[in-house]
């Protein structure tokens, strides 16, 4: 199964300011850099990376979970780090909702990320880590033009899930790991910003190299084109793309238990892969 988002890499037109950002603003650690790439870890499992294009950018949307209990100060250390917060259109900046909150703001290079915290997750389960006390990436934006067609295919070969469907808007979960598969015409709260398709590779954690086998035998089926790479460091990664979205699938660390742990509803119903 997938267990995570453990990997997003995103097209910057400046490395420089970006490492202002990340490493200046949000203290997130560097952990690679050359001329044109530069690669942060913000949590043990999940590596942002940014290679520097010569060509106009789409935003991303990505949000980070933070444990309850600590989001106030990750709004502090934001605030601190001078870091703009956005607003609604009533102009407050944190939203409360039913199971939890949220606050937004935007990189060097107009991302709109997210800092969000549920009552449900439980807590000392993964560690919060730097000063945004970041525990994983929940959310990462897909917009589309086929909602329901490339939400159905996520399920149907990448065995994600989901709780509620719409045909604008969805989480199509695995894990932690929440795409959100939204409409193009449907434009990104609270700021209205029109939800254009990002480049980008997005690394799926998975637990076992089963699961590659089988989502590699859909692909062929489906004949959607695939590569598996033979790298020391992510043996047995497979590489796809689809819908214009390139995909890696990476047996990680990350144990299976983990989500069911952190009390995500779908993950404490959910049988393994083995058992399906
Ligand atoms: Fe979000």
């Amino acid at each position: 199964m997938i267990t995570h988002f453990a990997g997003l890499q995103l097209n910057t037109v400046s490395k420089q300011a970006i490492k202002q950002f990340y490493q200046g603003q949000l203290q997130f650690p560097v952990v690679s850099e050359s001329d044109h790439e530069i690669s942060f870890q913000p949590t043990e499992h999940f590596t942002l990376s940014f290679t520097e294009v010569n060509e106009p950018l789409s935003p991303a949307h990505i949000a980070f979970e933070v444990p309850f209990s600590e989001f106030d100060c990750s709004v502090d250390a934001l605030r601190n780090a001078g870091v703009c917060l956005l607003r609604w259109p009533d102009s407050r900046e944190i939203d409360e909702f039913e199971t939890g909150k949220n606050i937004y703001f935007r990189d060097s290079d107009g991302n709109l990320l997210e800092i969000i915290a549920h009552h449900y997750i439980k807590e000392g389960i993964l560690p919060p880590r730097g000063v945004l006390k970041v525990m994983y990436l929940r959310e990462i934006g897909l917009p589309v033009e086929d909602v329901v067609g490339f939400r159905e295919w996520l399920k149907s070969t990448l065995q994600l899930q989901t709780i509620k469907e719409t045909d604008t808007f969805n989480f199509v979960i695995s894990g932690t790991a929440h795409a959100i598969v939204t409409s193009i015409h449907r434009r990104w709260v609270p700021i209205a910003m029109m939800a254009l398709p990002p480049r980008m590779v997005v690394s799926f954690g998975v637990s076992d190299q089963r699961f590659i086998e089988h989502v590699r035998t859909l692909l062929e089926k489906q004949g959607i084109e695939h590569m598996l790479d033979d790298l020391e460091c992510t043996e047995g990664a497979l590489h796809f793309a689809f819908n214009g979205y390139h995909f890696r699938l990476v047996p990680t660390q990350f144990a299976q238990t983990l989500p069911a742990m952190l009390n995500l509803p779908l993950s404490r119903a959910k049988d393994a892969f083995s058992n399906n």
